[in-house]
């Protein structure tokens, strides 16, 4: 096992910008699945394989397939509907996956459509004029081509000069990428910096498969960095950031560049989304809540005092326990804000969409948690305060 963690807080060396968040901004698709049409379709599907192969099936040379239930998927993960830039064709049995439509090069690609109205959504809120900020990030667990980089298709859209750069730790994308945000502030290398999480996972699950087709949502997010000399007056206050990875093949994807197979041809399946879920929850909940502990020790702060937890959104049961473990009773949705129920799991956005719609009511000098954790394995903690 390999331990790759960083931590840059509270840093030795002297600092030239002391990082907070200003402001976070989110987009979410018009068009949503609930778990009853899901379902629905899903089992039209796999009527419509088992009648197609019935010869086979009776001949044990084929295995049927399985209908899904909408009581295993909520009792299992506690999403009940997603958000999806793509409807008709993902719950249309004869197709099963998203279809948008390609775009000429001179037109805005879809995945920097939806990343330039989550970040003008944190501009706003910021009152942050574009031209002010340096840098661009977008971190996500799917690029929708290797280059140009979309981060930079962003950076035009919005009229920023400056830099931009992609950046994938799957559902970890989003807290590497405030970390990485972060720095470019300690060192003084920026003042402002958007951190872009377009997350279409839609386009990278496989519908047809009973075991996680109901997991994934499409979103976008932002979140944007500043120098607190810079920032406005009502922000939070970035008081560390730490991350961690250690190599695991318990969630991978093998699509790439080097392997145009035709999706229904053998052996296509691994190069969407697997992943050993059971391992996963096994694996990962240990590890989380003992980073946060760990995290929360350096900074001599007594976890339990965290006003909110704003965790990765991938199973409700997860972040039951790793809540319990951190704050020492079960947590209640006040404490522990779910956005499973509606978005389903939106890989790197999803700590950030809770961060966005469950933060308003926190008051000056309140401290939080935004928590992510994935593939890779990947995991990521951004502890903030909040100021003003
Ligand atoms: N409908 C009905 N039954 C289903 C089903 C479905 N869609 N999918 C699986 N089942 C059945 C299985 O066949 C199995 O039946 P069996 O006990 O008779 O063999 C049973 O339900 C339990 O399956 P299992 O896969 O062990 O379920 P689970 O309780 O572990 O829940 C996950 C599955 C994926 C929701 C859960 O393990 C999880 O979320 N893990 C963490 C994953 C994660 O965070 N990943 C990060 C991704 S970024």
């Amino acid at each position: 096992m390999q331990d790759t963690s960083t931590s840059t807080a509270p840093a030795s060396h002297t600092r030239t910008g002391r990082p907070v968040i200003s402001a976070s901004g989110l987009f979410t698709p018009e068009e949503s699945i609930s778990n009853e049409e899901l379902v629905e379709s899903f089992n039209a599907y796999v009527d419509r394989y088992n009648a197609a192969n019935a010869e086979a099936i009776e001949a044990g040379e084929v295995e049927a397939l399985q209908h899904s239930s909408v009581g295993f998927i909520e009792k299992a993960s506690g999403i009940k509907a997603r958000h999806v830039m793509s409807k008709a064709p993902i719950v249309d049995p004869a197709i099963m996956a998203p279809r948008l439509e390609e775009r000429a090069n001179d037109e805005l690609s879809i995945m920097a459509e939806i990343g330039v109205a989550a970040a003008r959504d944190a501009l706003e809120r910021a009152g942050r004029d574009p031209a002010d900020v340096d840098a661009v990030l977008c971190a996500a667990s799917n690029m929708q081509r290797p280059y140009p980089a979309m981060a930079i298709e962003i950076q035009q859209a919005l009229g920023i000069e400056g830099f931009a750069f992609d950046m994938n730790v799957a559902c970890s994308s989003a807290t590497f990428g405030i970390q990485t945000a972060a720095d470019y502030i300690r060192a003084g290398n920026a003042k402002s910096v958007l951190v872009v999480s377009p997350e279409i996972t839609s386009g990278h699950l496989n519908w047809c498969d009973r075991d996680s087709h109901f997991i994934f949502g499409d979103v976008a997010t932002a979140v944007l960095v500043e120098d607190a000399a810079f920032a406005p007056e009502s922000h939070w206050e970035i008081l560390s950031t730490k991350l961690k990875t250690v190599f695991s093949n318990n969630i991978r994807n093998n699509f790439g560049f080097l392997n145009r197979a035709h999706p229904e041809s053998e052996g296509s399946a691994d190069k969407l989304f697997v992943q050993e879920g059971r391992k996963v929850f096994k694996e990962v909940v240990p590890m989380v809540a003992q980073m946060i502990i760990d995290e929360a020790g350096r900074l001599q702060m007594d976890p339990a005092t965290l006003r909110r937890l704003w965790l990765h959104q991938a199973n409700a049961g997860m972040n039951r326990l790793i809540s319990q473990k951190v704050l020492g009773h079960e947590a209640s949705d006040d404490e522990s804000p779910t956005v499973l129920d509606t978005y389903g799991n939106t890989s790197s956005a999803g700590s950030i969409i809770a961060f966005h719609l469950h933060s308003d009511d926190l008051v000056d000098g309140d401290t939080g948690l935004i928590c992510s954790f994935g593939a890779g394995y990947s995991a990521g903690t951004v502890f903030v305060r909040k100021v003003g």
